[in-house]
């Protein structure tokens, strides 16, 4: 059967250079950075390599990087890192509704510390207003946190925007944004944005799942989440994950080598999927608008459910989701579309396609006709 993955916000393939990079260091580089002898220094070599590339592909320091296991444990490691070596600066925190759970649930776990939290609500199109966040922060406000592409809808915030407001309103105020759902398809720029934290993912751009990294701006004082040896400057001790660190760094050079190339193609789908979803699929209406981020376009077909749906283009091989693929396996509603001010009904309808640079308009006509079909066949099942 024929295969159409358009699941790419989940998790995207391991391109076959990456596989190549990591392969030759589980086989052949395999040396433990730290170890004194001619395989640590190779280890520490790639290792340093690699923070090197992903520190020129966002205009950083290299020792500004920290790797991790991935964007869950940096956006863990940011917020409740920071909370707790800082909480004497101030007790207030500042997120949107909309984050990723890894910052919503850190968050949480930090009011049950004692801090209070301000959750920012946004606009039906997903997108926090700049001049709410500056509103909501105080003289006792520590952290903002901001993603910069949300994952479900792909609504883009203005996160420069925000930086400057948030600076000006308190230059001691901190300024996190998660970056896991733009980078590689965006340009991430932590200085531009005067971000102090910004968290990566590998597996979202071709890379492999397990790793991911932190931007901690130069001077920040945070506290690490695990307790063990020295490693990345003793802020993620544990012995790196020496081929995911590698194959990260590959794919983001891959990534940034075509970054525009890639957008202009990853827009050209979203639109002409959009334009075809318009003229085949009735009632059909959209969460992502025209200026989200090129890979990511969440709709909603008038009284269908969502997860129906997923299993008839399953059926067919392609695979899209309801939303975001963390909470797929549970059965609460997204928190997401929910605070976009979609009715339930509407949220219960949601469903995700997101594209990589790799899917072609050939793909993209397949997945639309599937799509067509099984809406036709099921309205005409629940019709009867
Ligand atoms: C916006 C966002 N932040 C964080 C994460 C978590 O990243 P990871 O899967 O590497 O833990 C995801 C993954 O879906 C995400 O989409």
């Amino acid at each position: 059967m024929r295969e159409v993955y358009l699941d790419n916000s989940a998790t995207t393939p391991v391109l076959p250079e990456v596989a190549a990079v990591m392969h030759r260091i589980h086989t052949g580089t395999y040396g433990n950075p730290s170890s004194l002898h001619r395989m640590g220094v190779e280890a520490e070599r790639i290792k340093r390599r690699a923070r090197s590339t992903l520190a020129d592909a966002c205009n950083v320091k290299e020792t500004e990087i920290y790797f991790t296991s991935g964007g869950t444990e940096a956006n863990n490691l940011a917020v409740i890192g920071v909370a707790r070596r800082l909480r004497r600066r101030g007790l207030h925190l500042v997120t949107t509704q909309v984050e990723h759970a890894s910052v919503l649930y850190a968050y949480r776990l930090l009011e049950q510390e004692g801090f209070t939290l301000t959750y920012l609500p946004v606009g039906r199109d997903g997108v926090v207003s700049p001049a709410l966040v500056a509103a909501a922060v105080r003289p006792d406000t520590l952290l903002v946190s901001v993603m910069h592409v949300n994952n479900e809808v792909g609504a883009i915030q203005p996160v420069a925007e925000i930086g400057e407001l948030i600076k000006k309103k308190n230059s001691e105020t901190l300024f996190h944004v998660d970056a896991v759902q733009s980078f590689g398809k965006l340009p991430v720029q932590p200085t531009l944005w005067q971000a102090d934290l910004v968290t990566f993912s590998a597996h979202k751009l071709h890379g492999p799942k397990g790793v991911g990294a932190l931007y901690k701006r130069q001077g920040i004082l945070m506290d690490p989440l695990f307790h063990g040896g020295g490693q990345e400057d003793g802020l993620r001790p544990g012995t790196e994950n020496m081929a995911g660190i590698g194959g990260f760094a590959e794919a983001a050079r891959l990534a940034m080598a075509s970054l525009s190339a890639h957008a202009a193609d990853l827009s050209k789908l979203k639109k002409n999927f959009s334009s075809g979803i318009l003229a085949e699929i009735p009632d059909t209406s959209f969460n992502s608008t025209e200026e989200g981020a090129p890979h990511i376009l969440n709709i909603a077909v008038a009284g269908m459910r969502g997860e129906v749906l997923v299993h008839a283009l399953e059926e067919e091989g392609v695979y899209i989701s309801t939303g975001a693929a963390c909470h797929s396996q549970r059965p609460e509603l997204s928190h997401v579309l929910l605070a976009m001010g979609r009715k339930e009904k509407e949220v219960e309808a949601a469903l995700r396609f997101s594209f990589s640079p790799l899917n072609t308009e050939e793909e993209l006509a397949y997945a639309l006709e599937k799509l067509r079909v099984a809406v036709l066949s099921i309205r005409k099942v629940t019709r009867r």
